[in-house]
């Protein structure tokens, strides 16, 4: 954070009233010497089961535990194709390539900068097994359309709803439309833990069975191992934080939403200014607040040159990644994702962040305009 006027992100307004509590729960967890899979565990997983709505959530390590576990509980393996956004943060795309299961990325609708329905029908082979779709910077996937789509071509849903707990299609939770749905809980989330975290939340009862052998060894009883399984566990003393905050998360996305309002309403009709796109009946969760422009780099520099912090969520795409070169994609193969890339910037957005400090980003950003976009 050290020398900026508004860091891209601060915890101190979520995490520093919530001291006496972290300190009580993690006294709480001194006492019972209970340290791994006990009861913090199993409470967060019925709380954040019936937050998200759906019949099961199972505490992992991490997202991308979540998504990895989420393909393998469903079978997914090589000689499949998954499709998969072209333009998500690389854990989506690593967590199919860990299953030998083929990669088909897919450009995203540009306005909304999701995966459409009709984008994923035109990707479907006699292979593919699998979508997942990745609710981006908090923006729900038009869900119930990619739902019907799976039903008549028979394919697995996996959402990865790591950026957008909360986020809702008409009072239906994003997380609790696909067969099995991957959640995770690293520090920045809007749910964040103060470590790594995660969780598949489903309503099968089969899967869910499957995905709690699947984290803890491959066992259901203690030394029977049934299946190839993982450490994948989430941490007791993550789960008690995460306890302790999931209670506040409606208000913090009510917070989110008006700093979000707030720069909608300030950087309107900024010609070439691109802002993020409205859920018509739901809503958005605001993990991020992406703006879209052409002169992403020299706006960049301006906030700096203020001392205002922003992020770039994320500047190549998976496919130009070294990582994935053995699929020889050309960098041009995904040009919404590359057009996306280059344009978009992440503005300073979290809870606690002060009227002050979100006007003095609206004001340089405006000045900006005043000066070389007129
Ligand atoms: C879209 C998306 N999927 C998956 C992940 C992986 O989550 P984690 O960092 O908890 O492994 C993240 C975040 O890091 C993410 O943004």
């Amino acid at each position: 954070m050290g020398s900026y006027a508004v860091p891209f992100l601060d915890f101190s307004g979520i995490h520093g009233p919530l001291r006496e509590e972290f300190g009580q729960a993690f006294q709480a967890f001194l006492e019972r010497q209970w340290y791994v899979l006990g009861s913090e565990v199993s409470r967060f997983e019925s709380d954040y089961a019936q937050y998200i709505g759906q019949g099961h959530s199972i505490g992992v390590g991490s997202g991308m535990a979540a998504l990895h576990l989420a393909l393998i509980a469903q079978g997914i393996g090589p000689g499949d194709q998954v499709i998969v956004p072209a333009n998500t943060y690389v854990a989506t795309w690593l967590a199919v390539a860990y299953t030998g299961a083929e990669l088909v990325p897919v450009d995203p609708d540009p306005w909304t900068a999701n995966l459409s329905a009709s984008g994923i029908q035109r990707a479907i082979s006699d292979r593919t097994k699998a979508v997942i779709p990745v609710h981006l910077y908090g923006m729900p996937c038009p869900m119930p359309e990619i739902m019907d789509l799976a039903r008549q071509k028979n394919l697995i849903v996996i959402e990865d709803n790591a950026q957008a707990h909360g986020a809702r299609l008409g009072t239906k939770m994003t997380g609790s439309f696909g067969h099995a749905n991957a959640h995770s809980f690293y520090p920045t989330k809007i749910l964040g833990a103060l470590g790594e975290a995660g969780a598949i939340t489903t309503d099968d009862d089969g899967i869910a069975g499957q995905l709690r052998m699947l984290r803890n060894y491959g066992q259901r009883e203690r030394y029977q191992n049934e299946v190839i399984g993982y450490n994948y566990r989430l941490d007791e003393l993550q789960a008690a934080l995460l306890n302790v905050k999931l209670k506040y998360l409606d208000v913090w996305l009510e917070e989110r939403h008006r700093l979000a309002a707030r720069y909608d309403q300030g950087l309107a009709d900024l010609p070439g200014l691109r802002l993020p796109p409205e859920v018509k009946d739901g809503r958005h969760a605001y993990y991020l607040y992406v703006i879209h422009t052409d002169q992403r780099e020299a706006l960049q520099v301006w906030l700096k040159e203020k001392r205002i912090e922003t992020i770039v969520h994320y500047p190549i795409p998976p496919h130009r990644q070294q990582a994935f070169a053995k699929y020889g994609w050309p960098e041009a193969a995904f040009p919404v994702a590359n057009q996306l890339a280059s344009s978009c910037l992440s503005l300073p957005l979290y809870i606690g962040l002060s009227e002050e400090k979100q006007q003095s980003v609206i004001d340089a950003i405006q000045e900006f305009w005043r000066r070389y976009q007129s």
